[in-house]
């Protein structure tokens, strides 16, 4: 059996089920292969290494600063092309971009390392930092600005739908009580409330009690949920005959959202289905990189007398 090895960049982030996804990129070679989500830029650079093109996509201004500090060769060769953008306007920014013919929209969903560890902007609940948790520093409302301003009902509402949060009504309450007296700033006052809350519901939780609660913040600040919806269709409208979508999640939430549309495509004959079950990481990855244990990959690919939408 042959081993596959790759090199990554220092630990902006390190990819997950690289060589799942490079097995599963479809044969067109002439296509552009499109990473919607191309954070440091892990699997930009491996199928790049495959001879496709790519157009990179992140709406982290950070990122796109990274991508553009490592690929100027590529850039300049026009094997890359890197945008800055929310893939939910992903037909927009091919047509910006003039990318003539997709042949692969890779999604690998979420936060990347230097978001969670490097960026500042209060994504984790171990350091103590600014309750900010956008990804695209651009973008009007920050966490801070949700938790004041959000009234007690949608407080509940984002805690129990995004983070699944069994005790998202005492959490929000007590957020509106603290902020009578003053507003919340950092992840530290957020953790220390929440567990104050576990405490009084005397609820033993296995992992940080705050888990929830920032989950779902991260996905309402960032409107996540949203934007996948959007841009699935858009990225399969775009795709050649035999083209595939691919899509990594990290959570069930998100799994649930790229299943259905996938089952959807499939029951309108328009596509099938590549990976019947996601493909989960092997032992050794999880070992080596603990972030890829939750990660989920989905793999449709698009019947062959579907048309493209590039271009139309
Ligand atoms: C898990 S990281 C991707 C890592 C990347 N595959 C690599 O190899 O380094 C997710 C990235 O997607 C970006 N992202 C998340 N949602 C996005 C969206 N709606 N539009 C564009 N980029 C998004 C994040 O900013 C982050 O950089």
């Amino acid at each position: 059996m042959s081993v596959l090895t790759f090199s990554f960049p220092v630990v902006f982030h390190t990819p997950v089920l690289v060589g799942e996804v490079l097995s599963f990129l479809p044969d067109i070679t002439d296509g552009w292969v499109v990473d919607a989500t191309a954070g440091g830029g892990g699997h930009t650079r491996e199928i790049l290494r495959t001879g496709r093109k790519v157009l990179a996509i992140d709406q982290d201004v950070e990122a796109v600063n990274e991508l553009k500090r490592q690929f100027g060769t590529e850039l300049e060769k026009q094997q890359l092309k890197i945008a800055h953008g929310n893939f939910a306007h992903l037909l927009s920014i091919i047509k910006t971009n003039k990318v003539q013919s997709v042949a692969a929209v890779l999604f690998d969903l979420g936060l990347s390392t230097f978001q969670i560890k490097r960026s500042g902007r209060g994504f984790s609940f171990q350091s103590d930092e600014a309750l900010d948790m956008r990804m695209n520093t651009e973008a009007a409302e920050t966490a801070k600005d949700l938790l004041n301003r959000a009234s007690q009902e949608e407080l509940t509402g984002i805690f129990i739908r995004f983070g699944e949060e069994r005790l998202a009504a005492q959490i929000a309450e007590k957020i509106v009580h603290a902020r009578r007296q003053k507003a919340l700033e950092t992840t530290e006052e957020l953790v220390q409330l929440v567990n104050g809350v576990y405490e009084e519901a005397r609820v033993h939780s296995l992992m940080s009690p705050a888990t929830k609660t920032f989950q779902a913040l991260r996905i309402s600040v960032n409107n996540e949920l949203n934007a996948l919806r959007n841009a699935l269709p858009q990225a399969f409208d775009l795709l050649e005959p035999n083209g595939r979508l691919l899509v990594i999640s990290f959570h069930s939430l998100e799994d649930r959202i790229v299943k259905q549309y996938f089952q959807s495509q499939v029951a309108s004959g328009k596509a099938r289905l590549v990976t019947k079950k996601p493909v989960v990481a092997g032992e050794a990855e999880v070992r080596s990189n603990r972030s890829s244990r939750s990660a989920k990959l989905r793999v449709l690919e698009k019947y062959e007398f579907q048309s493209s939408q590039v271009g139309s």
